[in-house]
């Protein structure tokens, strides 16, 4: 396999997501970090004993990954356009940031993603839409498909899948978290009920399978005039489907009105 140049700006959260899952995988990458934050260079030293520089160079080749807010992405276009030379493969998960936009500053092969950070672990969803027919410098085939699931989605897709899946895990986070305080409340410690929690979703994996449906699992679970019923009827006389479905419309609302933010900036 050809040696790769990966290049991410911004050390955040889904930053040093790639750069563990990138670190998994045994294969010829060379791997460059970049960080305005000083703070943030300094705990990439201490955690992954890996020099972060606090701006690109000239970078001819390889693979940039923009890994910065929304609010920041404009003016490091700005500021690093000419930085950045036409070869180089530019892939954004940055939320909200449309193919058209990043084109009205780079002119560039451009990939859009939308990972979310099980990509840590290599076992991320990685959709993907791109301004380029075949699989430029193999990228996709060579380096993302070891990092998760990849599939290619129309860009009009991407505020819901934004919301459902790059927001994705905080909406299991937020369930688990009321559900830990309700043990709580109910009787149990903090400790003991986010423990058993943990477990929970821990080995919630295990139980899912590509034949099964959720409502398959649900009914699993459930039997009639059982604990799981009781609950389940509570949900559902309390609209659970709407709060739920209301929360992934604001977020999907939200992408868009980030899109339009970014493309009229
Ligand atoms: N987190 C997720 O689960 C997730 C999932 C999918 C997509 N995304 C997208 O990924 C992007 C990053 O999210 P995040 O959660 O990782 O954000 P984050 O934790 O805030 O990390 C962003 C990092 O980039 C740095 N930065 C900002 N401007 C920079 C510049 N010009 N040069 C170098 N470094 C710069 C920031 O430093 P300062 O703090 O000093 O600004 C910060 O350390 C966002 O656009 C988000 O939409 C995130």
């Amino acid at each position: 396999m050809e040696k790769y140049d990966i290049h991410i700006v911004g050390m955040g959260n889904l930053g040093t997501a790639f750069l563990s899952g990138l670190e998994r995988l045994d294969l010829n990458i060379e791997l460059f970090l970049y960080d305005d934050s000083s703070d943030v260079r300094e705990i990439i030293k201490n955690n992954y004993l890996k020099d972060t520089y606090d701006s690109i160079p000239s970078i001819e080749d390889g693979v940039l990954i923009l890994c910065m807010k929304p609010q920041n992405i404009i003016s490091f276009f700005d500021n690093n356009k000419e930085n950045i030379g036409n070869n180089v493969l530019v892939c954004s998960p940055v939320a909200g940031l449309e193919i058209g936009t990043i084109e009205q500053y780079l002119k560039n092969p451009i990939l859009r993603i939308m990972p979310n950070l099980l990509i840590r672990n290599n076992s991320g969803f990685i959709p993907f839409s791109s301004n380029y027919e075949e699989d430029y410098i193999s990228f996709i085939k060579n380096i993302l498909n070891k990092l998760g699931t990849v599939k290619e989605f129309d860009e009009s897709m991407f505020p819901i899948i934004t919301a459902i899946s790059g927001s994705g895990p905080a909406w299991f986070y937020e369930l688990s978290k009321q559900i830990v305080n309700s043990g709580f409340e109910l009787g149990l410690s903090e400790e003991e009920s986010e423990m058993i929690i943990k477990n929970l979703v821990n080995a919630l994996p295990s139980l899912l399978n590509d034949d099964e449906t959720f409502n398959d699992l649900i009914n699993k679970v459930k039997s009639p005039g059982g604990t799981t019923e009781a609950g389940l009827n509570s949900l559902d006389n309390n609209s659970f489907d709407k709060v739920i479905f209301e929360a992934m419309q604001k977020a999907t609302q939200r992408s868009i009105e980030i899109s339009k933010e970014l493309s009229n900036e």
